[in-house]
């Protein structure tokens, strides 16, 4: 079997990675690709975002499985156009996308049918949005409607705030369209998890939880980013709290798309925040999450790829998904990142000591924002490489992260050293109350 990853960065090289280990022993190819999925089959080198030329792709590589990474592809229809074609395809159509490309969208489906999230109300234009700021109490969020890359949220502190997020969003257009109309959130407080389901219409497979670490400095501090790191599964999960979360928020939004005819096929993630035993929806997204899929994919004990493919098969009637469960160990996955990230970077930098970072045992190291330069393999953005530990706890998962990074060297390069800490705090917590 032949599978397509489309995307080139660390979620995509973790995903050919999980799926290179199936038994079924499948050829791997990236599309774009990176260094690090290169090691695993071969990259094909095609925009992502033209559908005419992906299908071209796949059919001369004979692909019998694509499964898409990032959402801007998903929501502009790759997955559409690759079914039309009768190619199998693991991600949800633009329809089913419209989940994640459209908070308005999203916030209404979970007020329709009853899926806890946070109070809202939408504004069309400036003026609208400036009467809604004079009435909210704060903190509160303003989202830009439309994709914006991970920065169309805002948390803003007094009115004063809120009006200058509308002017950046709305008369300045900084998201372009995406912030044509904009959602005011009711901030929540609680610990946010990020959780996976592997969906076929309204079948699905729950993978481990996983938290995410946005913030660019240790204790949560400095700029949003793309994800300075993430570990598997959160310590604070547990069954209770995963029928809470399967009953009220995953089961409810799968029947929700299938009776709104956006029947959903795909990885549907739920980022929640959770707090006294209860989850609100923070945000959906139509894809495996980055970097969360980096430190969840080594502590899956199943065939990936068998899960996928079965989750994407049209004519799946009545089979059961095939599960794919926690293998019971803990993974910490650090970024390494080029100095000045989220800020402006330089890139084209050497990248030294992967080979031994992989040689720590339970290390394993991903590529994100790689290249190669001639036969040298350099830097080439923002967030460069994946760092993960698997171990059987996490403070012993946390120490195989940081010494494997500590092998790896390049000009500028920096992390997050409390990856984690979350999960570590909640330990402790639970040692004191038993001692
Ligand atoms: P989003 O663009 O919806 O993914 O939000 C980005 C990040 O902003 C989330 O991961 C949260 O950390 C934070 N955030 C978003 N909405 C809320 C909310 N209603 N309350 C508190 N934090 C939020
Ligand atoms: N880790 C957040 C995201 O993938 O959107």
């Amino acid at each position: 079997m032949n599978v397509l990853i489309v995307g080139s960065g660390g979620r995509e090289h973790s995903l050919a990675w999980a799926l290179s280990r199936s038994p079924s022993k499948p050829g791997i190819f990236g599309l774009p690709g990176n260094p690090g999925i290169a090691e695993l089959g071969e990259n094909l080198p095609t925009d992502m975002l033209d559908p005419s030329t992906v299908l071209q792709a796949v059919r001369e590589t004979r692909i019998d499985l694509v499964v898409v990474g990032p959402e801007a592809p998903l929501v502009d229809g790759l997955a559409d156009a690759l079914n039309q074609a009768g190619v199998r395809v693991f991600g949800p159509s633009a329809a089913a996308a419209e989940i994640e490309g459209s908070k308005v969208f999203a916030k209404d489906l979970m007020e329709r049918y009853g899926i806890p999230t946070a109070g809202h109300q939408v504004a069309y234009d400036a003026d609208a949005a400036n009467r809604i700021a004079a009435g909210v109490g704060y903190p509160h969020v303003l989202k830009a409607d439309g994709l914006a890359a991970g920065k169309g949220a805002l948390i803003v502190q007094s009115r004063a705030e809120a009006e200058e997020a509308i002017d950046a969003m709305m008369v300045k257009k900084q998201f372009g369209d995406a912030g044509a109309r904009v959602v005011f959130e009711e901030f929540l407080e609680g610990e946010e998890m990020s959780v996976f389901a592997v969906a076929s219409g309204e079948r699905y497979v729950l993978l481990t939880t996983s938290q995410d670490y946005k913030r660019a400095h240790d204790g949560d501090r400095g700029l949003n980013t793309g994800g300075m790191g993430a570990y598997a599964p959160v310590v604070t999960w547990n069954d209770t709290l995963a029928e809470h979360v399967c009953t009220e928020i995953i089961e409810p939004t799968l029947l929700a798309m299938a009776r709104e005819d956006r029947p959903y096929t795909g990885l549907l993630y739920a980022g929640l925040m959770v707090r006294e035993k209860k989850a609100r929806v923070v945000e959906f997204n139509c894809r495996f999450g980055d970097p969360e899929t980096q430190a969840l994919v080594p502590i899956i004990d199943g065939d990936l790829l068998e899960l996928l493919w079965e989750a994407s098969d049209p004519a799946i009637g009545k089979r059961p998904l095939p599960e794919c469960a926690h293998d019971g160990r803990t993974a910490v996955c650090v970024v390494l990142s080029s100095g000045g990230y989220p800020g402006k970077v330089t890139t084209g930098h050497t990248i030294h000591g992967i080979e031994k970072a992989r040689e720590v045992s339970g290390a394993l190291v991903f590529h994100a924002g790689t290249g190669m330069d001639k036969s040298n393999l350099v830097t080439r953005g923002g967030r460069v490489l994946n760092v993960v530990g698997v171990d059987r706890t996490l403070p012993a998962a946390q120490e195989c992260a940081y010494v494997a990074a500590s092998k790896i060297e390049f000009e500028g390069v920096f992390c997050r050293r409390d990856i984690g800490w979350r999960g570590l705090e909640a330990l402790s917590a639970r040692s004191n109350s038993e001692s």
